[in-house]
């Protein structure tokens, strides 16, 4: 198992430190290699995406990292922004598919802002398509024409990626509730009539899966109204990046998600679905169960080694079930620990 190690910026460092300690305490035939993404790879080359970063993450099975951005570089050119970096790895890879789980820990009921009969027993994964889409798609810039400035960007898809994207969906639905919802807005925009064409020619090939369409804006509202109608939900790069933050917030904190972005061979790159936080980098409070549980992903898919993931899994549980809590997700009667005492307890429970 070859891993790269990208702790970024912000709460990266921190995050990454307790992650990279629950995979050495798995004792796994494993090398890790750390590297620079993001600001901190601009700070120290000028670029988001340095290509001694780039030979690192070509060879290794799996990536882990933190998290990039920060205010500090936010008025940057965009090619020195650390975003560019994150979406220039993705796009290298083929990273195409990016799995987001929005669960609910039973202990975790209170921290969401829908009433708990809302949210319990929420589990919903939002499949969303990384590589293409408005994100990527040329022409795109801002320009003088007629003696104002004029800004554009282009939304494609061609059917086979549209088509990729949705065979990952239906075939995560049929190792769950075998529901699948289709995200587009195909009564504006042709680009997303396209997807829901192919969607459903795709969902021919899986009789044994429900397959239903929403229009993204409804898709919004229900996520809030009645969330537990989902269980796969699959859509474009834009309006998964949109609805995979809802779904996060359902959850009581985004602090506590995973995600994976695999490419066609289960090759992946693993990270928490929060930010970099920077108002709270360098405090030793960030919460590092996300990231701890993208080690669990990355053993799931990338390495086929469910016990290893459950194991992680289950330990976290453990800690939640003890009453332990980062600032993100403390309530009253909750022991308030640090990022590295959150870790300890993992470690303890694995
Ligand atoms: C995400 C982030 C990124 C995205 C940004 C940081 C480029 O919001 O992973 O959801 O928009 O994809
Ligand atoms: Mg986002």
């Amino acid at each position: 198992m070859k891993i790269c190690v990208l702790p970024g910026d912000g709460i990266g460092p921190e995050i990454i430190a307790e992650a990279v300690r629950v995979l050495q305490a798995l004792d796994l035939k494993m090398e890790m290699e750390e590297a620079l993404l993001g600001g901190c790879a601009v700070d120290a080359t000028g670029d988001p995406y340095p290509v001694a970063t780039q030979k690192l993450a070509l060879a290794a099975d799996a990536i882990l990292l933190g998290a990039v951005g920060g205010p500090k570089w936010d008025s940057n050119p965009r090619e020195q922004r650390p975003e560019r970096g994150l979406l220039g790895i993705r796009k290298q890879l083929g990273l195409f598919a990016n799995l987001r789980p929005a669960i609910l820990y039973p202990e975790l009921a209170n921290a969401s802002s829908l009433k708990p009969e809302v949210v319990a027993g929420l589990d919903i994964l939002i499949v969303r398509e990384l590589t293409g889409d408005i994100y990527f798609g040329q022409p795109r810039g801002i320009e003088m024409r007629n003696g104002e400035r004029f800004g554009f960007n282009t939304m494609h898809y061609t059917e086979s990626e549209i088509r990729r994207i949705l065979r990952v969906a239906f075939d995560a639905a049929r190792k769950r509730n075998r529901k699948v919802c289709s995200v587009d807005k195909m009564n504006v925009l042709e680009c997303t009539q396209l997807w829901r064409d192919v969607a459903t020619e795709t969902g021919r090939e899986y009789p044994d899966v429900e397959l239903s369409h929403m229009l993204v804006d409804n898709a919004a509202m229900q996520l809030v109204k009645n969330p537990r109608q989902f269980d796969v939900m699959v859509t474009g790069n834009m309006f998964g990046d949109i609805l995979s933050d809802e779904a996060s917030m359902l959850t009581g904190s985004i602090g506590m998600l995973p995600s994976a972005s695999l490419d066609a061979n289960n090759k992946g790159l693993y990270e928490p679905s929060h930010g970099s936080a920077p108002d709270i980098a360098g405090k030793g409070v960030a919460n590092p169960l996300a990231t701890i549980l993208s080690v669990a992903m990355m053993l799931r898919y990338t390495f086929a080694n469910e016990v290893a993931a459950r194991r992680v899994e289950d330990a976290v549980k453990k800690v939640l079930a003890q009453g332990l809590r980062t600032g993100d997700i403390y309530e009253a009667g909750m022991k308030k620990v640090g990022t590295r005492e959150m870790g300890d307890a993992v470690l303890a429970a694995m």
